[in-house]
């Protein structure tokens, strides 16, 4: 008996404090056992599911991160970055940004979320789906376990405009990115960890073309920072890239599918892809953690653990705030995607 009455003290002082808060319930704590009674396999059949996609096509992990990223950044971990544009509604999906969020990422996200349908219908949020399928993968393919607090709601929008302007551009300066991760939140040092993200991944030649075809302008001439051995290298792959703009090349030229600090070491020689990548070597604001990571893998998947649960959190709607999604990529009460 005793159990069972402590249960419904429990129930009844929840339903209490509910009532009891006159504004909706935004400050709800997110907590790793959320779904420990309603749905106590998700972590594992999320993990089961993009586990079996990574194997078919390992660009998965990538693309899974970088779109958690697009979406925590953009209106917070909500998966407002899912949601796919209907007749009548755009969605972020439509944003200039986009282009190259990759089909596999999304696929990844759906198919876990289809097999959580079947375990636990209406139970696992989207947001919180594309959060356990990042941390996933990341381990899976050699970084930190990190926690993930649970409980998001999945948004009830989705800006198409939002994206640009909410999300860092190739061509930032380092002030600029230090201004946009700071009104978020983020320090520098978090800029720098969360930058080790491109130790996967590759971009695609528009992202970083003036740096080895047209410097500041300047046809023919090439970024003095980077190397020139990967300068020639890319000159040669993007030869062709204005008539197929799908050629890229990997963030990490020396471990694209493994997620360690190869990053930071790359900065050092030169061998950032990105003018936000090298200019974080360049920048003595940035230049202090990128010495560290390149020299101690350790530090750095603590501070990217750290740093990513912190970006798990960003934003993040709870109680009426949401819902939780039937499908990730429309609302439960919109049309459906075109
Ligand atoms: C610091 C500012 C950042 C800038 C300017 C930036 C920019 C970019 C660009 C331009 C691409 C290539 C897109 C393409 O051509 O397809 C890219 C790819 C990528 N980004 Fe970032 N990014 C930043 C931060 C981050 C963060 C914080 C993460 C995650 C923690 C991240 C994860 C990724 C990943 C994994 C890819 C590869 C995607 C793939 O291969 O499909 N990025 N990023
Ligand atoms: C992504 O952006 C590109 C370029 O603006 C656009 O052509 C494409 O249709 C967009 N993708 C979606 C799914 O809307
Ligand atoms: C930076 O890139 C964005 C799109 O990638 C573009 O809209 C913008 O004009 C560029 N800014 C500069 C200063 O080149
Ligand atoms: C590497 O970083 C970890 C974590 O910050 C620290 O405990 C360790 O002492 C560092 N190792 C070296 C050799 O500096």
């Amino acid at each position: 008996m005793r159990p069972c009455l402590l249960l419904l003290i429990v129930v009844v002082a929840g339903v209490f404090g509910r009532a009891a808060r006159a504004a909706p319930p935004v400050g709800e704590k997110l907590t790793p056992q959320y779904y420990s009674q309603t749905c106590p396999r998700a972590e594992r059949i999320i993990a089961e599911v993009v586990q079996s996609k990574q194997m078919a096509n390992p660009t998965t992990a990538a693309g899974v991160l970088r779109v958690f990223f697009h979406d925590c950044f953009v209106s917070g971990c909500d998966a407002s970055v899912l949601v796919a544009p209907t007749s009548f509604e755009k969605s972020e999906q439509n944003a200039e940004i986009n282009h190259s969020l990759p089909g596999d990422a999304f696929d990844a996200v759906v198919r876990a979320k289809l097999a959580l349908e079947l375990e636990c219908p209406g139970v696992v949020s989207c947001a919180d789906v594309l959060a356990l399928a990042t941390r996933a993968l990341v381990t899976l393919t050699g970084g930190p376990r990190y926690p993930i607090p649970l409980g998001r709601k999945d948004s009830l929008s989705s800006s198409p405009t939002a994206p640009d302007k909410e999300l860092p551009h190739s061509n930032f300066t380092v002030n600029e990115l230090i201004n946009m991760f700071g009104k978020k939140g983020f320090s520098v040092q978090e800029l720098v960890a969360l930058s080790g993200g491109h130790t996967l991944g590759f971009s695609h030649c528009k992202e970083f073309a003036d740096r080895i075809y047209d410097f500041q302008g300047k046809p023919g001439s090439a970024d003095p920072t980077m190397n020139p051995v990967l300068t020639k290298g890319l000159q040669v792959a993007c030869n062709l890239f204005h008539k197929d703009p799908t050629i890229a090349a990997f963030n990490d030229v020396m471990t694209p599918g493994k997620f360690d600090n190869m990053y930071f070491v790359n900065l050092k020689r030169g061998l950032g892809l990105l003018s936000t990548d090298q200019e974080l070597w360049t920048d003595k604001r940035t230049k202090p953690f990128v010495e560290i990571y390149a020299s101690n893998a350790t530090a750095f998947f603590d501070d990217f653990s750290r740093a990513m649960e912190k970006l798990s959190l960003y934003g993040v709607k709870t109680g009426a705030n949401g819902e939780i999604r039937r499908r990730c990529d429309s609302y439960n009460n919109g049309p459906m995607p075109k």
